[in-house]
């Protein structure tokens, strides 16, 4: 019971890395608030924390939209009467275009989903701990894409680093309010968005070429990525703040 009396908002909660982090959360003690755009898909993984004994509620947004993140971090504050833990989790990947290749449309979606987003998170979450004067935690998922970039995906990629140094710059804008910023990168996981990265040859070969890149000869699960978030989420890691924190079997070494 690592996260006990803690309130945490999962975003992107609904499959992959934030689906493993919400119930992790929760079997560690967490109120969990699952928000992602599907909501179908987050109210069956609140449905599951339910019956296993957690305490969740569901809540459909569109992080990259300012007016609904806002209400996504009342409805936890409603809800549960506080929030402690934000990780922002929800992003889309991309299939593997050169960048010069890469349509503006898909270049605005990316920068608008995947960064925008962690900005109006803080935007909205920040005043929020700044007035219950209590510690607060913001975990971002970023990606090894940052900080060793496979060609193909630049776009991507480039969104992610900027994640880099808006977590770092946000670590530091924020530490005299205790509130810790920190980035988890995992190496390509078993998840939804992973099809899109392998792209449209033999899925098999792509597979398996991603895998001979990760010295310890395996992609990421949503269990690595819910371990590394319960360590940042919780007390124990109440001393760090402003780092990247690899989840990568090795990858970037
Ligand atoms: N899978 C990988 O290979 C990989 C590698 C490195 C980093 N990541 C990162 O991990 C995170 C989780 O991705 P995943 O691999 O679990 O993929 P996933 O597709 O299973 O999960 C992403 C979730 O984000 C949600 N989402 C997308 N746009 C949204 C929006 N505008 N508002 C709210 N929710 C939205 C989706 O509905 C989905 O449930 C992402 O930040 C991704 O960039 C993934």
């Amino acid at each position: 019971m690592r996260l006990k009396n803690k309130v945490a908002i999962v975003t992107g909660a609904a499959s992959g890395f934030g689906e493993g982090i919400a119930k992790r959360f929760a079997k560690e003690g967490a109120q969990v608030l699952v928000a992602d755009i599907n909501l179908d898909g987050a109210e069956s993984v609140a449905s599951e924390i339910n019956k296993d004994g957690g305490n969740a509620i569901a809540f459909g947004v569109d992080v990259s939209d300012s007016s609904q993140t806002k209400e996504m971090i009342d409805r936890s504050c409603e809800a549960f009467g506080k929030m402690d833990i934000l990780i922002q989790n929800a992003a889309i990947g991309m299939r593997p275009t050169p960048l010069i290749e890469t349509s503006e449309e898909e270049f605005d979606a990316l920068f608008k989903i995947n960064v925008k987003s962690v900005y109006l998170g803080a935007v909205h979450s920040v005043p929020i701990f700044r007035k219950q004067k209590t510690p607060g935690v913001i975990i971002n998922t970023i990606s090894t894409a940052a900080i060793r970039p496979r060609p193909g995906l630049t776009a991507y990629n480039a969104s992610k680093g900027s994640l880099v140094t808006m977590t770092k710059g946000l670590s530091l804008e924020l530490a005299s309010d205790n509130i810790r910023v920190n980035g988890l990168c995992p190496v390509a996981g078993d998840t939804a968005m992973l099809d899109g990265f392998l792209g449209d040859g033999p899925k098999d070969e792509s597979y398996n070429r991603f895998v001979s890149t990760v010295p310890l000869g395996r992609l990421c699960k949503p269990r690595d990525m819910a371990n590394a978030a319960l360590y940042l989420a919780s007390d124990e890691a109440d001393f760090i703040t402003g780092v990247m924190l690899e989840v990568d079997g090795g990858r970037c070494v």
